[in-house]
């Protein structure tokens, strides 16, 4: 596959990478980069030698938003007929871990790819915002819903209505992010975390990342019942007697992924 807006790498064992790239956009979200980025997640979520994904932009921007230049042509007849932004549940597809790594700006629809990954590993520099109402608009990728979700209404609120942004600092203490790192060194944690992830077994990780996805949506006993049903899948798998094998023998585990 050849893509223009965005680089791709196997960039450890394991691990597929995913750089955005239009830096003179500062990554602005338009459709071309947005078909090409899912197309590269469904890509490593099929290649059986790949069991994470990194997603980044540059040191210094994630993603700045939605193309601001494209919308701005755009009527709400052509928005709703070509509804672009339900291309954005294939994100909800992907069964492999997704690892954002965000340095500078994450803004709007770029704050929202983010959250639309598992994890957030942050650089510093990293800044966190959904400035929709500045331009007339709303967040419309998930902003109302994951970021209430993460950080709670009230800052939620804030954050939409006030135009606040988080530093990364501040997104890691409201529970936006996961860890944070010098701006040098943010994309090689990211990229071990993701290795690390990848050594795992990829069942057992899928099934992980499947229920607790579904704790957004389902009751605490729906929740509950859909946890044991795939805790109890698990106990299906080669790997689950490998693991506890080799707990008990005292040695390290050999995956199968099966
Ligand atoms: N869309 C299109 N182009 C953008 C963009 C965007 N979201 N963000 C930045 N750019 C472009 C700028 O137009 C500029 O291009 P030119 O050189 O051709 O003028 C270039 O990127 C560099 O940007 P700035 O000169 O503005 O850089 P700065 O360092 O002065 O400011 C910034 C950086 C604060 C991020 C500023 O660019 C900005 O406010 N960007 C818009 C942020 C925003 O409103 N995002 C929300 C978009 S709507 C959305 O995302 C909807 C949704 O829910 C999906």
């Amino acid at each position: 596959m050849t893509f223009e807006m965005i680089l791709t790498e196997v960039a450890a064992p394991g691990v597929g990478l995913v750089r955005l790239n239009r830096p003179q956009a500062l990554n602005a979200l338009n459709s071309q980069l947005v078909n090409e980025l899912f197309a590269a997640l469904a890509a490593f979520d099929s290649d059986d030698s790949i069991g994470c994904m990194v997603l980044t932009g540059s040191d210094k921007a994630f993603a700045a938003g939605a193309d601001i230049k494209q919308m701005l042509d755009t009527d709400m007849v052509t928005m709703m007929t070509g509804d672009d932004f339900t291309d954005w549940s294939l994100m909800r597809r992907v069964r492999k871990p997704i690892i954002a790594a965000v340095s500078g700006w994450a803004l709007g629809g770029g704050c929202e790819l983010a959250m639309a990954c598992d994890m957030i590993v942050a650089s510093e520099s990293a800044r966190f915002g959904q400035p929709e109402l500045t331009i007339g608009i709303m967040p419309g990728a998930g902003g109302t819903q994951r970021l209430t979700r993460a950080v709670g209404k009230a800052m939620a609120m804030d954050i939409m209505l006030g135009n606040r942004q988080l530093t990364a600092e501040e997104a890691l203490i409201a529970g936006l992010v996961n860890r944070v790192y010098p701006v040098e060194s943010y994309l090689d944690e990211a990229l071990k975390l993701a290795g690390k992830l990848a050594a795992m077994p990829r069942v057992a990780v899928a099934l992980i990342k499947d229920a607790v996805n579904k704790a957004d949506e389902l009751s605490l006993s729906e929740g509950l019942d859909y946890e044991k049903r795939n805790f109890y899948l698990l106990f299906g798998t080669e790997d689950k007697t490998e693991g506890m094998s080799a707990f008990v023998e005292k040695r390290a585990a050999a995956w199968k992924n099966r």
